[in-house]
């Protein structure tokens, strides 16, 4: 009888279409939208607050033609992930964090935004009113897409009168048609995503139209994306049309450094965190023609069997096959011996000269999580990192991250939030 209420009432806590796995091939996810059971939404006036949401069938919604978002792109999205853990129980990503975006973004487009609670509460309710969309372990993410947007009718240039903060939600896998595999990217010159003063740093919806131009121009000549440049100087790294990007050499982690025209990613913070609290290690073979990544040496469990020491910049490898040996620059141990360095983070100004000899590039995104760059194009000198697969640093960083929005290792940052 009970079953017979919920079904009637579509009672979202306990339907039977809240409890199982969707119908779907669950093998083959890209990142397109899979229309879901429910999307969230609330609204308030201009100068009032978000009170009371409600949950209700995905599907169009109604705006008057004259919308401010329709009309001068007032409106702003977020991206998060909800992954579903070995035991069923399901895993939200620092939602906080994007909680905390929108309102910054909000601020500067004079929108009102839900509370940091009201958004994450919201997010809550979203994913679990449609946890059979969530994929099975290691088969993807449930993508959760919060909208806020000037819904209310304007005529002459204002603020809308009236905002509604939407949720909805689509299960997906890897964003780019590549999946892991290494991303070619073209550098852009001449059309900028973002200016100084701009709205270049928040997530408003205008950002991401202003890439489309070169994004298609790039993937009609075969490249994955676009790198986009600063605007005043033409020289420094800004982003990657839907990711930051980093940059790896030596024993250096560089990231474009936020100053306004940036978004500053979820992604990009927490993996700039995983590198300065993890030790991410480059092992180093060291030989006459100079120092070579060993990857081969970066396949777990190295941390069991190798350790080091550092003492005034002589790096002391710790092994359990040959003791303790002592290694330098000069290659007084010959071809077989390694050093490895612990990894710094600097973010700063990146020219664009730096592409040439990086080791390593990659990107980052709730989106492309961690993708390897195989290539990069920039007036027409194509410099290339690796064809097959992660480098060493980008694949331990990816490794921690996904370990940890997955629930198989233990979140001491506490960035997870089970629902
Ligand atoms: C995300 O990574 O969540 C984004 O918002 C980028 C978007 C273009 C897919």
């Amino acid at each position: 009888l009970c079953f017979l209420f919920c079904a009637l009432t579509k009672c979202v806590e306990c339907s039977s279409e809240a409890s199982e796995l969707a119908d779907i091939e669950w093998d083959n996810l890209g990142f397109g939208l899979l229309p879901t059971d429910y999307m969230y939404m609330m609204k308030c006036s201009q100068g009032g607050n978000f009170s009371k949401g409600e949950l209700q069938r995905f599907g169009n919604i109604e705006l008057n033609p004259s919308a401010g978002v329709l009309n001068y792109g007032q409106g702003l999205f977020e991206g998060l992930k909800a992954y579903r853990k070995e035991d069923g129980n399901i895993l939200l990503f620092r939602p906080e964090e994007n909680a905390l975006r929108m309102r910054q973004g909000a601020e500067r487009m004079c929108m009102p935004a839900p509370t940091v609670d009201q958004f994450v509460e919201a997010v809550k309710e979203t994913v679990l009113a449609n946890k059979r969309w969530v994929p099975p372990p290691g088969k993807g993410s449930l993508y959760i897409r919060p909208l806020l947007m000037g819904s209310g009718a304007v005529l002459g240039l204002a603020p809308a009168p009236e905002y509604t903060f939407l949720i909805y939600v689509s299960p997906v896998g890897n964003y780019f048609k590549e999946g892991v595999a290494p991303i070619n990217l073209i550098v852009e010159h001449e059309l900028h995503r973002a200016t100084p003063g701009g709205t270049g740093g928040v997530k408003t919806i205008g950002n991401y139209a202003a890439v489309l131009k070169a994004q298609s121009a790039a993937k009609a000549k075969g490249y994955s994306d676009v790198l986009y440049l600063d605007c005043v100087h033409k020289k420094y790294l800004e982003e990657v049309s839907s990711c930051n990007i980093f940059v790896v050499k030596g024993n250096v982690i560089s990231t474009p450094a936020i100053k306004g025209t940036i978004l500053p990613g979820i992604t990009r913070k927490s993996i700039i965190d995983v590198a300065r609290s993890q030790g991410i290690q480059k092992f180093l073979d060291i030989n006459d023609s100079g120092i070579k990544i060993r990857k081969d040496f970066l396949q777990e469990p190295y941390g069991s069997k190798f350790s080091c020491l550092i003492m005034e910049n002589v790096y002391y490898l710790v092994s359990t096959a040959c003791g303790c040996c002592r290694a330098n620059v000069n290659n007084s141990f010959g071809v077989s011996c390694l050093m490895f360095f612990l990894m710094k983070v600097e973010e700063r100004f990146v020219p664009v000269d730096e592409l040439l000899d990086a080791d390593e590039v990659f990107c980052t995104g709730t989106a492309v999580v961690v993708s390897p760059v195989g290539s990069i194009t920039y007036k027409g000198k194509r410099v290339s990192y690796g064809v097959d697969g992660f480098g060493a640093v980008a694949q331990q960083l990816y490794s921690v991250l996904t370990r940890l929005q997955m629930g198989l290792i233990d979140d001491k940052m506490n960035w997870t939030v089970e629902l």
